[in-house]
């Protein structure tokens, strides 16, 4: 037949199998350099091919060795090759031959193509390469994997009863271990099935004991009733059955640490009546199972029902996981997890300190949007701008406060009375407050005086509105700061204090602190925002927000928090820092905790209101401090050498967890959807608006 012919591959079966898997199997442009090239013709350059034209002659590449003809009686003729590929020799075949031919071709190109990838492999080194060790060695008592010793146990039988933290002396020990837990749930039918059996065993057992008139055996009786109340409880699903393997492998640098260290294991858990083994013959099994792959080569399995399961949960061992609250961090002592609830503490207040950048804000935020998911209220002063995306991604309400934004707060606002509350109480606690916000507006020291007259046109002020004792301070209309100006121009005396008072009621910020508040914070999530306000205004406006929120807090009561950040601006003035105080010592009655945040140690612990709010903060979280810092620290808080070396030399998120009386050191660690939330680096924040832009303009 005519190579040329138009039949070729035959129209009836026209997929040639080999090209088609060929080209769809490997994609165009993704052979290394040093591949053979098969040249243009080679139809692999086709993804997704699945025949080729029957029209199109295939150039067959120069993969196989030319023909080397043989004489009649079998001898090689010498000079003579036949060029397989040359269009002379393709077309002397017939159509089968020419299939044949291809085929063959093909496979010599697998061939080769796979030879050359083994070839390439073989001198590319992965990072598995790097990260593996030189050698293991499996013996039958340990491993030893590069320069370190390993050896594996695991638990073969449990006591009757075992204690809630029984890994806890594990856990906690200074060992280099591994703890595997796996755990099967069984199927609680064929339980039920085995449970009667051993039932229908014991109660046989008993009998017979009975008909023979031994005395009575207490380890049978005690195992019927077991198993009794194990149905019932199964019967009801009160409990369900696992299969449980615990496994721990050690790890020394030498054979003698290494006995000591099993020594150390076997021994806390044989106090307890728990048979661990060495898994002899099995330590490669042993290493492997206790690898975090999910890969239980050991197979040394306890049957346990929910409750002492339960017991064997790792992370009640240390001193800061508590079954309630929220995840703070990782303990680094033993990695077992800090969750804890600020309100079971004495008081739910907590101070956070650290150098600027050392992850103070983020850890609040992380706490903020844990919190929020427990129903926890959140009030946040955000001098620096840092809470506004948490705050739209959770739909918080998000508030601006400067000279050019509408939203305004009136100091002059009375809490709306709790029931059994004083309103004689209230009112005299808004003037003294207002009079501590007025030293700090007034600027410099106030003559006694000046103080009374204050005081007293303050009184006036709220009388001339009919706001008394006797009042219903549920509709009431409080005055402004332009009424105050008004009664002090007609005092005598008073003249000073109203010039000095002239820059907030007529002059360049009249607007801000002279009008009635217009904003209401109906949230869960409440940030108030005051980047954009002068310096010297912040301390006044966080004074006048404290008191907004305070207001707020003893007028509804429920489980919030109020977050201070860069709590030093109020720490600078001694009324302001007087009032910070005031709110942290009376928090606790209203549910709320303060959280106060500041990066100056310095300014904080000058002020003699530094003190009493870190007696006053049952929370403490203390990152990375500046060397100038660690002595105050280590005086106020007692801290070790040890731990000063830890705040020294602490990365970002890493320092010291206080809780009452007890400390550890914590890792603050996020997931990446929070991490996305709550960052403040420049880079991933423009990242995440372009991709917020990207998906509306989509
Ligand atoms: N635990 C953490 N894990 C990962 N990144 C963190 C962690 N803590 C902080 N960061 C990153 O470090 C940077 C600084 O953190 P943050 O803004 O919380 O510092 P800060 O202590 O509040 O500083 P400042 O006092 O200047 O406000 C941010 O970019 C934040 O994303
Ligand atoms: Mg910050």
């Amino acid at each position: 037949m005519h190579p040329n012919n138009n039949n070729f591959p035959p129209q009836t079966n026209n997929r040639a199998t080999g090209f088609a898997q060929t080209g769809a199997s490997v994609p165009p442009g993704s052979y290394p350099v040093n591949r053979p090239n098969f040249g243009p013709g080679y139809p692999m350059a086709r993804p997704g091919a699945t025949g080729y034209a029957p029209t199109a002659r295939p150039t067959l590449p120069q993969v196989r060795p030319n023909l080397r003809p043989v004489n009649q009686v079998g001898n090689q003729i010498p000079n003579l090759q036949i060029n397989r590929n040359s269009p002379e020799y393709l077309r002397t075949l017939t159509a089968d031959q020419l299939r044949r031919e291809v085929i063959e071709t093909e496979l010599e190109i697998q061939k080769t193509l796979l030879e050359s990838e083994r070839a390439y492999r073989k001198n590319v080194s992965t990072v598995l390469d790097l990260i593996a060790p030189s050698a293991i060695d499996v013996t039958t008592t340990h491993l030893l994997i590069g320069t370190k010793y390993a050896r594996s146990f695991f638990v073969l039988v449990f006591p009757r009863i075992i204690v809630s933290g029984w890994l806890e002396g594990i856990i906690n020990s200074d060992i280099p271990l591994d703890l595997a837990i796996y755990i099967y749930p069984e199927d609680s039918g064929e339980v039920m099935k085995e449970l009667r059996k051993k039932l229908a065993k014991v109660q046989a057992a008993i009998q017979i004991n009975q008909e023979r008139g031994a005395a009575r055996d207490p380890a049978l009786e005690t195992a019927y009733q077991d198993i009794e109340n194990l149905r019932d409880m199964i019967q009801q699903a009160r409990e369900k059955f696992f299969r449980v393997g615990i496994y721990v492998t050690v790890y020394a640098d030498d054979l003698e640490e290494l006995e000591r260290y099993s020594q150390v294991v076997e021994g806390v858990l044989s106090r307890q009546n728990i048979i661990m083994k060495r898994a002899a013959l099995q330590m490669d099994d042993g290493f492997n199972s206790c690898l975090p792959i999910m890969k239980d080569d050991l197979v040394v399995t306890n049957n346990l029902n929910t409750s002492p399961l339960s017991a064997c949960f790792p992370f009640v061992s240390s001193d800061l996981s508590s079954d309630s609250g929220i995840l703070y961090g990782i303990n680094r002592h033993n990695t077992s997890l800090i969750i804890f609830d600020r309100f079971q503490l004495e008081n739910a207040n907590c101070l956070v300190l650290a150098t600027s950048g050392a992850g103070k804000s983020y850890a609040v935020k992380l706490e903020i949007l844990r919190s929020l998911m427990l129903g926890v209220s959140v009030i946040v002063i955000d001098p620096e701008q840092e809470y506004k995306d948490l705050a739209e991604t959770v739909g918080g309400t998000y508030v601006n406060m400067s000279l050019n934004s509408p939203n305004r707060i009136n100091p002059f606002d009375l809490p709306k009375p709790l029931p059994g509350e004083s309103k004689a109480d209230i009112l005299r606690s808004a003037i003294i407050d207002l009079i501590g916000l007025l030293k700090l507006m007034l600027g410099g020291e106030l003559t006694p005086a000046e103080v009374s007259i204050l005081e007293q046109a303050i009184q006036q002020c709220y009388a001339k509105r009919d706001i008394t004792p006797n009042a219903d301070f549920n509709n009431i209309v409080p005055p402004t700061m332009g009424d105050l100006a008004e009664i002090l121009s007609g005092i005598v005396g008073a003249e000073n204090i109203l010039q000095r008072l002239y820059r907030y009621t007529e002059g360049t910020f009249a607007g801000l602190f002279n009008q009635r508040t217009n904003i209401n914070i109906n949230n869960n999530f409440v940030v108030f925002n005051l980047r954009d306000l002068q310096e010297d205004l912040r301390p006044i406006a966080m004074y006048i927000l404290l008191k907004y929120t305070w207001n707020e807090v003893r007028s509804e009561l429920k489980k919030r928090y109020l977050v201070v950040d860069e709590a030093w601006f109020m720490m600078q003035h001694e009324d302001s820092a007087k009032f910070l105080l005031g709110l942290v010592k009376r928090a606790r009655k209203y549910w709320l905790g303060v959280t106060t945040i500041t990066q100056d140690v310095g300014d904080f612990f000058n002020s003699p209101y530094g003190r009493p709010i870190v007696n006053n903060s049952a929370m403490k979280i203390l990152l990375k401090q500046a060397p100038s810092a660690i002595e105050t620290l280590a005086d106020v808080f007692n801290l070790t050498k040890g731990e000063m070396q830890v705040l020294l030399q602490s990365g970002v998120g890493q320092g010291i967890f206080f809780a009452g009386s007890r400390h550890v050191a914590i890792d603050i660690i996020s997931f990446p959807t929070e991490h996305q939330i709550i960052t403040t680096n420049p880079e991933e924040v423009l990242k995440r608006q372009k991709q917020k832009q990207a998906s509306l303009d989509n």
